[in-house]
């Protein structure tokens, strides 16, 4: 009886070994799979003080508010690079419209305004310099209006393109006061 139990306990921590192994390295691969691209919207981003505004023209046509939670904001206005860890920096996109409204009152067409959200309506850069090492420090993620996350083809051209700010720490909008 006794030997059955040994047994038993022998098979139930053999299951046990397997089923730990297989958990763990299912946790690997998402982790590794993990560092670039960033799949949750920050908590409460929309309260964000205010770095800057900027217009793309061309195929975005669109206008835009650049965002930073509190570290981000505090290491802007102190003029601190790199930015420091937990820092997050944001940009929300909006279609670029001509405002009927506002050219009424001024008598001329001359207002533009933010319209609807874009594909690429979110998009934030978090900074965590072990997890997204490879990215430059920063974490990237995008969103359209409905939070669903970029398709990843699209994220890879993120640091790429932002790699061509690397002395103001990937991040190309100025505070402006
Ligand atoms: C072709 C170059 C290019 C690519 C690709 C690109 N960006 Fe940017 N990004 C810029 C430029 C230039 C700005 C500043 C001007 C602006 O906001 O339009 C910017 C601004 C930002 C900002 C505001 C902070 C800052 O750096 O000014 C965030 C956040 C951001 N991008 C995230 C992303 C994410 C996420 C992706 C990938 C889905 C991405 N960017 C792809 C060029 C690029």
């Amino acid at each position: 009886m006794k030997k059955l139990a040994l047994l038993l306990l022998g098979v139930a921590t053999l299951a046990g070994v397997v089923v730990f192994t297989a958990t763990a390295s299912r946790h690997v691969t998402a982790q590794e799979a993990a560092p670039i691209f960033v799949k949750k919207i920050p908590a409460g981003y929309r309260d964000w003080k205010v770095v800057s505004v900027a217009h793309e023209a061309g195929e975005l046509n669109d206008i835009r508010a650049v965002l930073g939670n509190d570290l981000a904001i505090k290491a802007y206005r102190e003029s601190k690079l790199p930015f420091p860890e937990g820092a997050i920096v944001g940009r929300i996109a909006w279609s670029y419209v001509s405002s009927e409204e506002n050219n009424k009152a001024f008598g001329r067409d001359q207002s533009f305004v933010a319209g609807s959200p874009t594909d690429f309506y979110l998009q934030f850069m978090v900074k965590d310099s072990k997890k997204y090492a490879a990215t430059g420090g920063w974490g990237y993620s995008s969103f359209d209006k409905d939070g669903k996350p970029t398709a990843e083809a699209a994220m890879k051209t993120c640091f790429p393109c932002h790699q061509a700010i690397k002395d103001r720490d990937f991040v190309f909008t100025r505070y402006a006061p």
